[in-house]
């Protein structure tokens, strides 16, 4: 098993601002698996991959990735963690303002020591034309194409997706799930994505529903939808 959560607790603040957003999740997912996370609103979800992608810190219960555990890792191999096997994109796209497009992924493929080939990357994801464009010069679908650029370079065993269409127009949200399909088939990246449409999770091996601070359901898919076919997005 790639990714094994064995009763995952986190809580934030203390006496009356005190909450408990997960109370004992457990799930596990597989080497190659694009897996949807769903669940309302202040449900837990960016909390959970934020703690899967060592950005907070579980109180208690378990995290193995591929074999390493990550739950209380000090924060110099957590570092490292993130940055050997992590990719992540998020809802708002955390481009570097004054750096190009293609800057913004050379940042990364300098952190790594086998990255992607950048040219080839640029071109899969249509940024070619636009690399020596500043973020603000691009539109909303291009600069999360290119925050894809920056988390894929490096070729990541496991990419957390937390919002990644949250921004976009329904057009532009095929085009990027198309793209995350791609990597999945071409490379077997793991992917975690959280969203809040929900279609996306037609086109995934598997769903998980946060619902209380639990996993309130959990399945595979036996039919994916191609990303292409998706309704609704
Ligand atoms: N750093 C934080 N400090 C205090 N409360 C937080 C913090 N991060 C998240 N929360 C609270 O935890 C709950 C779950 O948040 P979150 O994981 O962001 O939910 P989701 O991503 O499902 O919308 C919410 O009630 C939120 O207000
Ligand atoms: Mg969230």
């Amino acid at each position: 098993m790639y990714l094994e959560v064995r009763d995952l607790k986190k809580s934030y603040g203390e006496n009356g601002s005190y909450v408990q957003v997960l109370k004992g999740i457990n799930t596990e997912v597989e080497k190659g698996q694009m897996c949807v996370i769903q669940g309302t609103s202040g449900s837990g979800k960016s909390t959970l991959l934020n703690c899967i992608g060592g950005l907070d810190t579980a109180e208690s219960g378990s995290i193995v990735v591929d074999g390493t555990e990550i739950v209380g890792m000090k924060q110099d191999m957590l570092s490292e963690y993130r940055r050997d096997q992590l990719g992540f994109i998020f809802q708002f796209y955390n481009l570097v303002p004054n750096l190009t497009v293609k800057e913004n992924i050379q940042v990364c493929e300098y952190l790594t020591e086998h990255p992607l080939d950048i040219n080839d990357l640029m071109q899969t994801l249509g940024l070619t034309e636009h690399q020596n464009k500043f973020p603000s010069q691009l539109s909303g679908g291009q600069q999360q194409r290119c925050a894809i650029a920056r988390a894929l370079i490096k070729n990541p065993k496991l990419l957390l997706c937390d919002e990644p269409t949250g921004a976009l127009d329904s057009k532009t949200s095929r085009d990027i799930l198309i793209l995350l399909e791609e990597i999945n088939a071409k490379y077997g990246t793991t992917m975690l994505i959280v969203t809040h449409n929900n279609s996306i999770k037609n086109m995934v091996h598997k769903v998980l529903i946060i619902k209380d601070g639990l996993i309130h359901k959990s399945y595979e898919n036996e039919v994916r939808v191609p990303a292409r076919e998706l309704e609704d997005l």
